[in-house]
């Protein structure tokens, strides 16, 4: 976040986001109607959400954690300012009013993120904040808070680049691509923050306009399942919890809390625009259709076992998104039997020269059944155009954690090709 930009001194938040993300992060929280007035300003690797008064961050905390899908987290600054040693991070700490956030009941955690710092240890960075918490308590209550792990009431993250540190209080807890809806996964699932970035990417927000979306390599089914939740009006943070619902500085509005849930549950939809999803492995299908039930969407999206290279066209017009199967993670499979059973299907492609092979047969099927259909493939993999015969149109960078991937478009046009290059473009925001 940054430490020093001129409304810096303003109460503000801190969304961070994967790298390519953040322009569509700040569009995303520009059409959230509760953070109309405040001001959203992109940063590196994330977010900055300026409010006018403190008062209204823990509100601002709750409608950001609850609405946003590209969020990795939402976190609250609560300290701020140089550093060249672990003594500055604990006198840092100590400038917080921690009677303010926690008890000696409670439970803390320290989390540490850095860039290039001088620090020899974040261990010990970490242990220093945890001292600085634990003696200001123990000064004012006699007492000291204890250390939680894995379910702390108070999460708190430190990051430090090289020259300064900055303390956020994590409102989130669990990151935010935990949804609450995926308990199977299969063999590569994208986080969903991921597949709401490719969605986003692609401008595909659920509207008539964006029409019908199809991923017919669903795997686990995450970029359908989170298409659908657009599609029908489904926060993306309905089915879970949140650390601030356990904080004192939130307590005060946590009837709002419940207003704002109702509120958010009463604008579910019928859904919008049909959402079609399929795979070559029954497993994947079944996977896929649990979490569209658990995700509540099973209704709004239509799941069919086949091979993607075989799959009729369910619509006249609309987007295809995937991330297909690439390289040692996941051999594409299936040689065009719709239907395939996993064990033949595994006989068939298994990457390398089958691999393009796999692609190339899947943009000749496309050139003949999907004209008029936009395709969006996230890959690794910078020669996948090639592979593919195809010319992209745009080319997004995104990361799949520490994968560097391009979210190529193709615009499938009957009969030819298109000629003109693409160069890497930055994601609309
Ligand atoms: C990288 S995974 C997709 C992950 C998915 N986006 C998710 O979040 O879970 C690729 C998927 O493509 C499927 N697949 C491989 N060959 C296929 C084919 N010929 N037709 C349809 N699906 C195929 C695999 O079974 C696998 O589930």
């Amino acid at each position: 976040m940054p430490a020093r930009s001129e409304t810096a001194a303003l109460p503000a938040l801190f969304l961070p986001c994967g790298q390519g993300v953040e322009p569509l992060l700040a569009d995303e929280l520009k059409r959230l109607p509760a953070l109309a007035g405040t001001t959203i300003e992109p940063w590196r690797g994330g977010v900055v959400v300026h409010a006018d008064t403190v008062d209204q961050v823990p509100l601002l905390a709750m409608h950001c954690n609850l609405e946003s899908r590209l969020a990795q987290r939402v976190l609250w600054p609560v300290a701020f300012g140089e550093y060249r040693n672990e003594h500055d991070l604990y006198a840092l700490a100590r400038t917080v009013d921690w009677s303010a956030w926690i008890t000696p009941r409670e439970t803390l955690k320290v989390d540490v993120t850095a860039a290039r710092s001088p620090l020899q240890s974040l261990n010990f960075a970490a242990l220093r904040i945890k001292d600085a918490v634990c003696d200001a308590l123990r000064e004012a209550t006699g007492e000291r808070p204890s250390v939680d792990t894995r379910r702390p009431d108070i999460p708190l993250l430190l990051h430090v680049d090289a020259t300064d540190a900055t303390l956020y209080v994590d409102t989130s807890g669990e990151a935010l691509f935990k949804r609450g809806w995926r308990d199977d996964k299969g063999e590569a699932p994208l986080k969903e923050t991921l597949a709401a970035a490719m969605l986003a990417a692609a401008g595909w927000q659920g509207r008539a306009e964006d029409g019908a979306l199809l991923d017919p390599c669903c795997g686990a089914g995450t970029i359908a399942i989170e298409a659908a939740q657009i599609a029908c009006g489904i926060a993306p943070g309905l089915q879970r919890r949140f650390a601030f619902e356990r904080m004192a500085p939130f307590r005060a509005v946590l009837p709002q809390w419940q207003q704002i849930k109702q509120a958010a549950k009463a604008r579910v939809h019928a859904p919008t625009v049909p959402v079609f999803a399929g795979d070559v492995s029954f497993r994947m299908t079944d996977f896929a259709t649990r979490n569209a039930e658990r995700a509540g969407v099973r209704h709004a999206i239509d799941f069919k076992t086949g091979d993607a290279l075989q799959r009729p066209v369910p619509r006249e017009r609309g987007t295809l998104m995937l991330n297909p199967p690439y390289g040692e993670r996941i051999a594409p499979k299936g040689r065009g039997q719709a239907g395939a059973s996993d064990r033949s299907a595994r006989e068939g492609f298994e990457g390398g020269a089958e691999s393009a092979d796999f692609f190339a047969q899947l943009a000749s099927h496309w050139k003949k059944h999907y004209t008029g259909w936009t395709a969006w493939v996230l890959s690794p993999d910078a020669k996948l155009p090639s592979q593919m015969r195809l010319k992209e149109s745009r080319r997004v960078p995104l990361w799949n954690g520490p994968i560097e991937c391009r979210l190529f478009r193709f615009d499938l046009i009957a009969g030819s090709l298109r000629r003109t290059a693409a160069s890497d473009t930055p994601p609309a925001g």
